[in-house]
């Protein structure tokens, strides 16, 4: 079974999800389901949410509760070891190539800060600046300097310095981590590489050296200084679905080298302005919402470009109502409004024609505000010295209680 994860898919069923490239086939919507079946991933049912619910006596995240995180591999296996007694480690991560996070950076970062607060375990977050240094035109001292500025928008979100780690790959690779990426790297084959991420002969060796360092963060013994004598440790990888294929190559690897496979859940797509054919994109500056953007960007972009379902008149819409389906603000409000009732409420008036677009339009940019507005003044409130003790190289006494 485990073969089937590491084989070709990236080309499969017209649609393209790596960690470089999502898009849809004929620009319709991203197809998930085909996606937990191409990949060979578990759907996250109701039972293992109600099992969270039931095992950190908290309710589930609303990023549960939605569907915003919709896959995962073995994360029942996490469950039963917890229920035992057994704790767990976080891993994930950002790559470093853009000034700040956007909206749908966050949602990863979010959802790991609440796993972290519910099951009170340690997070390891890798910023792999020499990754955006290979696949983006990026100097090695400008990927340094935004990793650090990712580290503030990261710490940001709320993680507990007692209990996380923030390395970048230019500081930390070495020792012990070096040693375990040679193990993977000795066990991948060219070919396999190739049918995994889809190299080809232009791409420089330094695209192709780089899945190990990925890779690796998710074995206890790469941090000598958190898990001496943990070598058993299980690692949970929260990310979206892009960055799957890294993990079915760890997964792959893992056994044969006498490690445990890291567990993932992972979410879909926080879309574009434009629609659901693709991920909010850094490289795309009009499809995207930055964490740095004002009220004033936040309105216009959302005016101008966010994607509507509605009619395209007053007396259409009365008459017959907006198409939810592929409407984006009701996307963004599943993501970010966090009250049920009023979300059903309005998706039952716009959907109907009751409620017009530029009313959804002025809630959702009300919850936006206030999130970015949130995260700005705690940002504001991280000091590089504060990075600095986020990032050194310490045991960490109380990360398990
Ligand atoms: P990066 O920087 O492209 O993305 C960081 C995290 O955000 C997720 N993500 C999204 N989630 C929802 N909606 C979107 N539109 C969206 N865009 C990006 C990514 O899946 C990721 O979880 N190679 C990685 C860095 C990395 C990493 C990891 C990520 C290293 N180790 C372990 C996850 C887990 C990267 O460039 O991510
Ligand atoms: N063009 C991509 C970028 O610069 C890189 C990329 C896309 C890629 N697909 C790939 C690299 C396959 C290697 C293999 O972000």
């Amino acid at each position: 079974m485990e073969k089937t994860e590491v084989e070709e898919q990236t080309k499969d069923e017209g649609q393209v999800v790596t960690p470089w490239q999502v898009a849809a086939k004929d620009s319709g919507k991203i197809d998930y389901d085909k996606l937990i079946d191409q990949f060979g991933c578990q759907r996250l049912d109701q039972f293992l949410i109600d099992r969270v619910h039931r095992l950190t006596s908290r309710p589930p995240h609303v990023f549960l509760r939605r569907g915003v995180f919709f896959a995962h591999r073995d994360f029942n296996d996490i469950l039963d070891a917890y229920e035992r007694g057994e704790k767990f480690y976080l891993y994930t991560g950002r790559g470093p190539s853009s000034e700040s996070l956007h909206l749908g950076h966050l949602i990863p970062f979010m959802f790991t800060k609440y796993l972290q607060d519910a099951f009170k375990v340690p997070l390891v977050i890798q910023l792999t600046d020499d990754e955006k240094c290979m696949w983006k035109n990026l100097s090695v001292e400008e990927c340094e300097r935004l990793a650090r500025e990712n580290a503030k928008d990261i710490i940001a979100c709320g993680f507990d310095i007692t209990r996380t780690f923030i390395f970048s790959d230019f500081d930390y690779v070495g020792g012990a981590f070096y040693k375990n990426m040679v193990r993977v790297a000795k066990c991948v084959t060219y070919n396999k590489a190739v049918g995994i991420f889809g190299f080809t002969g232009e791409d420089h060796i330094g695209k192709v050296s780089f899945p190990p360092v990925q890779a690796v963060p998710s074995f206890p013994s790469s941090f000598p200084h958190l898990f001496s004598g943990k070598d058993n440790l299980r690692c949970l990888i929260p990310c979206a679905i892009d960055q799957d294929p890294y993990f079915r190559m760890t997964r792959d690897v893992a056994p044969r080298i006498g490690y445990n496979k890291p567990a993932l859940i992972e979410s879909s797509f926080f879309p574009a302005l434009q629609g659901e054919t693709g991920k909010m994109s850094a490289s795309d500056p009009n499809s995207a919402i930055y964490v740095t953007d004002s009220v004033t960007d936040i309105t216009n972009k959302i005016n101008r470009y966010a994607f509507s379902g509605g009619q395209d008149s007053k007396a259409k819409q009365i008459l017959y109502g907006a198409n939810l389906e592929v409407d984006i603000p009701i996307k963004y409000l599943n993501f970010f409004l966090e009250d049920d009732e009023e979300l059903e409420h309005i998706k039952k008036e716009y959907g109907s024609g009751r409620m017009l677009t530029g009313q959804v339009k002025e809630r959702l940019i009300k919850v936006l505000t206030e999130l970015v507005e949130r995260h700005r003044r705690a940002r504001a409130a991280v000091t590089d010295e504060m990075v600095d003790a986020f990032m050194a190289v310490r045991p960490l006494p109380n990360m398990f209680n």
